[in-house]
């Protein structure tokens, strides 16, 4: 049974609402990994390339920011910046490890952001404004910082409430529920693409494209990984919160165990938007 709170869950656990344990962060290595050839995709669409000095904001471990330094050799160089000092440690850490010392990381709030204006060609944003309480202070602390002509590239839910295992199950039901009151109580958004075109508009940049991003993923496909990694990390923790009883976790786990091994079974990822945005040249 879901229960919505009125209490500000961000006083127990201060950072975003999957936390920042050793769980998450090879999470989001695997997440990475799956979505990488889109965000890819993203950056070409957006022009970032040789030279350019692109934001990668709410960037945690890193993982997009050392895909990005490479294309931006020689010159260019990435702004990493997160609000979790343990994951710019690791990220500082792991390109020193790589090579790449292109990458400027920092502890900050993204919704914060001081960056002197016109001193970024680009940014990039992805999994972020949807934990963000205040997502347009973020899209305006960006637009500041672009200089005209500059990209703002994002990937970002929308209509998460549709994600769904198919055939349907109705212990899902419960799952998702819980799973979107205690992101809500964090002061996040599952539905913050659909807000960004106004946001975007409003920090005066013009929206270039909008798509759509949902795959299908199937039992012992890679992508089956990605909803099986956040299960596991995200609703124990959710169920010591108080948004799931631990019955309908056990049991839907014991479905998704049986539709692990279904080859007639899928699951249709939680839908997202990838925008393009322009801050026009004057
Ligand atoms: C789902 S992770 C996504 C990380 C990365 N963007 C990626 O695509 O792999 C969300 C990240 O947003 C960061 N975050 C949440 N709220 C933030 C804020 N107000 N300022 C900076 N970072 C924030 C978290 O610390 C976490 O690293």
């Amino acid at each position: 049974m879901t229960q919505s709170t009125t209490r500000d869950p961000r006083a127990n656990r201060p950072e975003y609402v999957l936390g920042v344990g050793d769980d998450e962060l090879s999470r989001l290595g695997l997440q990475h990994r799956l979505w990488a050839d889109e965000a890819s995709g993203i950056w070409r669409e957006a022009g970032f390339g040789p030279g350019q000095t692109i934001l990668d904001v709410g960037c945690g471990p890193g993982f997009a920011s050392f895909d990005l330094a490479p294309l931006l050799e020689p010159e260019g160089r990435v702004i990493a910046i997160d609000e979790s000092p343990r994951y710019i440690e690791r990220l500082s850490a792991e390109a020193q490890r790589r090579g790449l010392p292109n990458i400027d990381a920092r502890v900050g709030d993204a919704q914060a952001l001081d960056l002197a204006p016109g001193s970024i060609d680009g940014a990039w944003e992805r999994w972020v404004m949807c934990f963000t309480p205040r997502p347009e202070a973020v899209v305006g602390g960006v637009a500041q910082a672009l200089r005209p002509g500059g990209v703002f590239a994002m990937q970002e839910y929308f209509n998460y409430r549709t994600l769904t295992l198919a055939p349907r199950t109705p212990l899902f039901e419960p799952v998702v529920a819980a799973i979107r009151a205690s992101w809500h109580d964090y002061g996040g958004d599952d539905d913050i693409g659909g807000s960004l075109p106004a946001m975007l508009r409003s920090a005066g940049l013009e929206v270039v494209s909008i798509r759509p991003l949902v795959r299908v993923a199937r039992p012992g496909e890679a992508m089956w990984r990605w909803p099986d990694s956040y299960f596991r990390v995200f609703l124990p923790k959710i169920v010591e919160e108080g948004y799931l009883k631990e019955s309908d976790r056990a049991a839907f786990m014991e479905e998704w165990a049986r539709r692990s091994a279904d080859p007639d079974s899928y699951f249709f990822t939680p839908p997202m938007v990838a925008i393009i945005a322009r801050k026009p040249r004057g």
